[in-house]
């Protein structure tokens, strides 16, 4: 299981520190830390890398630009995470598509741009309420997943989350067997454009609303491999509660 804390655009670098220093607190085993990936706003991310010095956890950036540096005033560059040695970054979440406006187009650029990286993607994806409503979910997950992945090579690792536009942040959970049925059809389109050895060694995260009290149910099933976690992740304690209700 991945634990992937989305921090958004909360926790300042002194809100991040204070996170860390509980978080070291709570004695979570190595083996544990090493499945914790934390992604603060950028502004944050130095703070986070001092605060979080002697734990296992994996940091990332929330967002990237699609070209690695020039006249792109307000972007983040891939070259400055590769020089910080973080090796995640969030791609395509719903926030990015809905209220910055990144197309289809945009996300694959910057899938792309990770090619020849050592940096990996964790590539959101997912239906809005009015789209699954229309009975087209595996439709939209399809286009997503086809155009954002269509020149990413099998030797490239990526992790996928799938997130119900309708689940982030409004405290409605999909049903695990709903949240199954996504990620057993996205587990099936990487079998078919790559092999069921990338199918099968890719992780593919929850998120939407998990909580402690949901994340049991959903840790259960076959095909989720961990969550990405919003609102819950704020907080030391109830990120704990989620690893520890959770059944890997
Ligand atoms: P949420 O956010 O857990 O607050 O719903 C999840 C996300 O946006 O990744």
């Amino acid at each position: 299981m991945i634990f992937a804390g989305n921090w958004k655009l909360n926790m300042g670098p002194k809100a991040v520190q204070n996170f860390f220093k509980e978080f070291k607190e709570a004695n979570i085993n190595e083996e544990t830390q090493k499945q914790c990936y934390f992604f603060p706003q950028n502004l944050s991310l130095s703070s986070a890398i001092a605060a979080a010095e002697g734990l296992n956890v994996n940091l990332g950036s929330q967002n990237i630009a699609a070209e690695k540096s020039g006249a792109f005033t307000g972007e983040n560059s891939l070259e400055v995470l590769e020089e910080l040695k973080l090796a995640y970054c969030l791609i395509g979440h719903s926030e990015r598509r809905s209220i910055f406006k990144e197309d289809l187009n945009d996300i694959r650029a910057k899938m792309n741009l990770l090619n020849s990286s050592a940096v990996s993607a964790i590539l959101c994806i997912g239906e809005s309420l009015e789209e699954r409503e229309a009975g087209k979910t595996n439709e939209v997950l399809k286009e997503q997943l086809e155009t954002a992945l269509l020149e990413v090579p099998e030797t490239k690792d990526f992790i996928l989350a799938y997130e119900p536009v309708w689940a982030i942040g409004t405290g409605k959970v999909a049903s695990p067997e709903m949240a199954e049925e996504a990620h057993l059809f996205v587990r099936n389109f990487l079998k078919e454009k790559y092999s069921e050895e990338k199918a099968k060694n890719t992780a593919i995260l929850y998120g939407g609303s998990v909580k402690p009290e949901s994340s049991k149910g959903l840790s259960q099933m076959p095909n989720i491999d961990g969550f990405l976690i919003g609102g819950a992740s704020l907080k030391v304690d109830s990120f704990k509660g989620i690893i520890d209700n959770s059944e890997s």
